[in-house]
């Protein structure tokens, strides 16, 4: 592939954001110089920083920025000292912000259950092994953006929150679900709870209304209750799942667990804006500036990016698998350890990877392997 020029915005955030961010775009850096490539990376005020620097979790210069840029690199936003700022002032508030003015409407979520990470899955290996499941939520829309209200005071106080969903909103995420089903084993799950919400039966609906366009693929509709016990206990029957933005929230945190952590999995919101990915994880406070956060997710995020933004899929195995290589030598951050792996802080897991990428690179140039 011909070397390429591209701009990375990089919104690293709070908590541990910045420390994950830089292995990740450490190691962009790295796959760059292999390849011969040219990243550029623009450091961005967001989130809670943001509050503090410039009075809101998501600057215009900020927004500006992303929008120019060819992706957005994203780490974690929030922390206790913004946790008491009313909904519409948190950092949190940003991470919506961003979503909606960048017209990110989709969000994929890839669920693997990494060979070399079996066993910090909780299922047996039968049930973990193979595991590989890409949730499609729906990010633009639903009860985040529906209208918050909140009334009255103590004893008659009252709040509601609208989940609403136009058929458009719903056509465009289920279209997306059924072409990433259509690249993989053609099976899609549409999860809602029709059974209970309006908004879910219109889902249903439209969902349905697309399986004519799509006679290959298998359509399968269940109940969220149901998906979330099914995706805890026999993961292994789905493809792609396709859901409200609620829902897929929520689903994708526990299917996370299944993979052995949150800290694992990578993301990429996707629509009319340039692509953002963001490992699924939190700020995670506790944690943050003693370099023990595990940064799969960041890298993860980063070969997503690679992958699918640039269109590299050469260089973003190539990382993918320098990840593989450094877990399979048994290192390990300390969340994700065993008794008998060898813990790593989070730089120096980046830092190892670093080095596996090189290698391959370098084995490759002198035996003419493939990379
Ligand atoms: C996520 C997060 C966010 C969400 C929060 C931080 C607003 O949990 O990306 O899954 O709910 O979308
Ligand atoms: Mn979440």
């Amino acid at each position: 592939m011909a070397s390429i020029t591209k701009r990375i915005a990089v919104i690293a955030g709070d908590g541990i954001g910045p420390e994950v961010t830089v292995a990740a775009t450490s190691l962009l850096q790295e796959c760059a110089a292999q390849f011969g490539h040219s990243f550029e990376f623009l450091d961005l005020p967001f989130g809670g920083n943001a509050i503090d620097r410039c009075g809101k979790p998501l600057p215009a210069e900020t927004l500006d920025a992303c929008r120019e840029a060819d992706a957005v690199l994203l780490g974690a936003v929030g922390g206790p000292k913004w946790d008491s700022l009313s909904l519409a002032k948190r950092p949190e508030s940003g991470l919506l912000g961003i979503r909606k003015q960048l017209g990110l409407y989709i969000n994929l979520r890839p669920i693997r259950v990494r060979p070399s990470l079996l066993d910090i899955s909780p299922l047996k290996p039968e049930r973990a092994r193979g595991v590989d499941i890409e949730i499609v939520r729906e990010l633009a829309g639903g009860i985040y953006f529906g209208e918050h209200r909140s009334e009255g005071k103590n004893g008659s106080a009252r709040a509601s929150d609208l989940e609403i969903y136009s058929s458009a909103e719903i056509d465009r995420v289920a279209r997306f679900g059924f072409e990433r089903a259509a690249r993989r084993s053609r099976h899609l799950t549409s999860i809602d709870k029709a059974n209970v919400l309006a908004s879910s039966v219109l889902w249903r609906k439209v969902v349905s209304g697309l399986a004519d366009v799509h006679p290959e693929t298998k359509l399968d509709h269940m109940y969220v209750d149901n998906a979330a016990l099914q995706l805890t206990i026999a993961p292994k029957q789905f493809d792609v799942i396709v859901t409200s933005n609620m829902f897929g929230d929520i689903l994708s945190d526990g299917a996370a667990g299944v993979a052995g952590s949150l800290g694992l999995i990578p993301s990429m919101s996707w629509g009319e804006g340039p692509s953002l990915y963001e490992p699924i994880h939190g700020s995670a406070p506790s944690i943050a500036g003693r370099d023990i956060a595990c940064p799969i997710g960041a890298i993860a995020s980063g070969a997503m990016l690679l992958r699918e933004s640039f269109g590299l899929a050469t260089e973003a195995e190539a990382l993918e698998s320098a990840l593989d290589r450094v877990l399979e030598a048994g290192y390990r951050t300390q969340d994700i350890a065993g008794p008998r792996s060898i813990v790593v802080g989070c730089s120096q897991f980046a830092a190892l990877t670093r080095d596996a990428l090189h290698e391959r690179l370098t084995h490759a140039e002198r035996y003419g392997w493939g990379v």
